[in-house]
Formats: C-alpha cells, sequence, structure tokens
C-alpha cells in the first residue's frame, strides 16, 4: 500500500506549476484546480504523472464531462494505488471497491455534511477519493474545499512554532460508532459500527507526501485532542484552529453537473458536502485510494 504511492512519486518529480500534459486551471486563489480536454479513461502515464503533482498542488482536481462506467471509474482510481475498501459505506450491488455517498428525499441526514477529512482514524489514512456524481439534485448539493496549506501558511509565526510540536489524537468511535453521532441523530447510514474502533496519532503539521508543503492536519469530525493534553485544554485551541481552516479566502465550491468528477487529497484539503437539497434525491460513487503514512513537517534551520 505504501509501496503504490512510491512507485508513482518516484515516477513523477513534481517541479509544481510546469504542466506539459495537461492543461490546468486554478479554481480559486488557494484550493482546487479545473483539469480541461482530459478523458479520464483514456490517460497515459505522463497525465498520470502530471495529475499527481497538481493533486500535491492544488489539493483536489475537477473535471467536467466524463462518461465513466462503474469499471472506468475503478480503472482511473487503480492507476493511483491500492484500493480502501471503506468498512462503513454500503458499497454498490456490482463493485465492492465504490462506495455510495447516498442522500434520499426522506433523509434529513447527508454523508460528509461538515468540515472534516477521511480517514484521519486510520493509522495510516487514505491518500484521497475520486467522487463521481451519479445523481444530483436540480438545485444544491454542492461541495466545499479548503486548503490546509493556506490555513498553515496564515498562522501567526508564534502559534505555527507551538503546533509543530504537537501530535493529535483522531478516532472514528464518536462518529460511525454504535453510539456515534449519526446513530444519535437516528440515522441508519453506515454499516459495521462494531469495527468503528480505529484511534490513531498524526503530527499537527504534516509535510505533505507530494508537495513537501506544511499542511494543518487536524479535523472537526475526526480529531479529539491534542496528545498529552486534556480535552479541556485542546478544545478551544482545536476549535480556533477549525474556524480558522474554513475562512473563505481558503476555500472553493464545487457545483457538481452530470459528468464531474473530483479528486481530493486527504492531507492538503477539508472537504465539506453541503446539506441544502432536502426532498431530493444525490447519489454519488466513490472510490478512496490507500495513502502512506504521516511525517511531521520539518521547517528549514
Ligand atoms: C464525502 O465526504 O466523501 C462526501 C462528499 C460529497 O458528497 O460531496
Amino acid at each position: 500500500l505504501v509501496g503504490s504511492e512510491m512507485c508513482i512519486r518516484d515516477r513523477a518529480s513534481c517541479d509544481m506549476g510546469e504542466y506539459r500534459h495537461l492543461h490546468i486551471r486554478p479554481a480559486s486563489t488557494a484550493v482546487g484546480a479545473f483539469v480541461d480536454t482530459i478523458d479520464l479513461r483514456t490517460i497515459d502515464d505522463a497525465e498520470a504523472d502530471e495529475l499527481r503533482c497538481a493533486l500535491g498542488e492544488f489539493g483536489v482536481v475537477f473535471f467536467r464531462d466524463q462518461h465513466l462506467s462503474p469499471d472506468d471509474h475503478l480503472g482511473f482510481a487503480n492507476r493511483w494505488g491500492d484500493i480502501n475498501v471503506n468498512r462503513f459505506f454500503a458499497s454498490t450491488a456490482t463493485h465492492p471497491e465504490i462506495a455510495e455517498v447516498r442522500k434520499e428525499p426522506d433523509q434529513e441526514l447527508n454523508i460528509g455534511g461538515g468540515w472534516h477529512t477521511d480517514h484521519s482514524y486510520d493509522q495510516v489514512p487514505a491518500l484521497g477519493s475520486v467522487l463521481v456524481a451519479r445523481e444530483l439534485p436540480d438545485l444544491g448539493g454542492d461541495t466545499l474545499f479548503s486548503s490546509m496549506y493556506a490555513a498553515y501558511d496564515a498562522l501567526s509565526d508564534g502559534l505555527k512554532e507551538t503546533l509543530l510540536d504537537l501530535r493529535a489524537v483522531h478516532s472514528s468511535r464518536h462518529v460511525f460508532g454504535a453510539a456515534g453521532a449519526y446513530r444519535a441523530a437516528g440515522a441508519d447510514m453506515f454499516e459495521n459500527q462494531d469495527q468503528a474502533t480505529q484511534d490513531a496519532v498524526h503530527p499537527v503539521v504534516i509535510a505533505h507526501p507530494i508537495s513537501g508543503r506544511a499542511s494543518l492536519y487536524v479535523n472537526r469530525a475526526f480529531t479529539i485532542g491534542f496528545e498529552g493534553w486534556t480535552p479541556q485544554e485542546s478544545q478551544p485551541l482545536l476549535d480556533y484552529l477549525y474556524q480558522h481552516a474554513a475562512r473563505p479566502e481558503f476555500t472553493f465550491r464545487f457545483s457538481w453537473e452530470p459528468g464531474s468528477v473530483a479528486m481530493w487529497d486527504n492531507r492538503a484539503v477539508h472537504h465539506n458536502a453541503l446539506n441544502d437539497y432536502h426532498g431530493h434525491r444525490r447519489l454519488m460513487h466513490r472510490i478512496t485510494i490507500e495513502g502512506g503514512p504521516l511525517d511531521a513537517y520539518l521547517p528549514a534551520a
């Protein structure tokens, strides 16, 4: 799993900002890029290498007008590494690797509403996901993304110095567990609650595995405190970081269209699926790709 990411990273040494094979259009000042004139069914190695660099640079890449069957979706995802089969999401009937992110007209809660980054509760968190729009409401259902590079860069030198020495504890228990938030809200959206036993400790500021940039790695959904701090000590600083990380200038709001695909990097962005389309159906197909261990960011001396 680690090997597959390293192997692709070895192939592509990224010269950020230099794209010879892809047409890249930044989506906002801080986060995201559209990749135009590409067919994800037929990308070659040079395009794949540059896509990895673009993911490292922009944190999330967007594609319009794709025509991906579930097999095409899987074929594209397979290029990035091993697939992480999420234990909590229902999968499609035909492809266990494809998770359904579904909200029915009679449901109140959605999956992924609220700022978060996926899988931070795993010892080796997933790299990211490839999300394909299958059924969209006529209005609403956009997804917000926020840059954790920009969030870190904008902190004061004093707070950066404090955070560089900290590690944070992340957990899945309070979200996906039998006593978790979704169950408490009466929602029966996830499977295998008994497997929500993951806790992991990661540096609060990580060196991004592709770009090497400092990235703020705590999130409101899964981070439960700083290592060695009490919950009462941790929460005020975490709350400050969460509202800081969601500042509008670090974000981009992606409006889905039929044929849209987004691929994000969990180590560089937070995302938030807006829940503003009650009474309508939204169905997305998500494939998650394994990542590698996370290292603390070490600033140049
Ligand atoms: C997610 O958090 O994976 C869901 C994102 C979305 O549905 O837009």
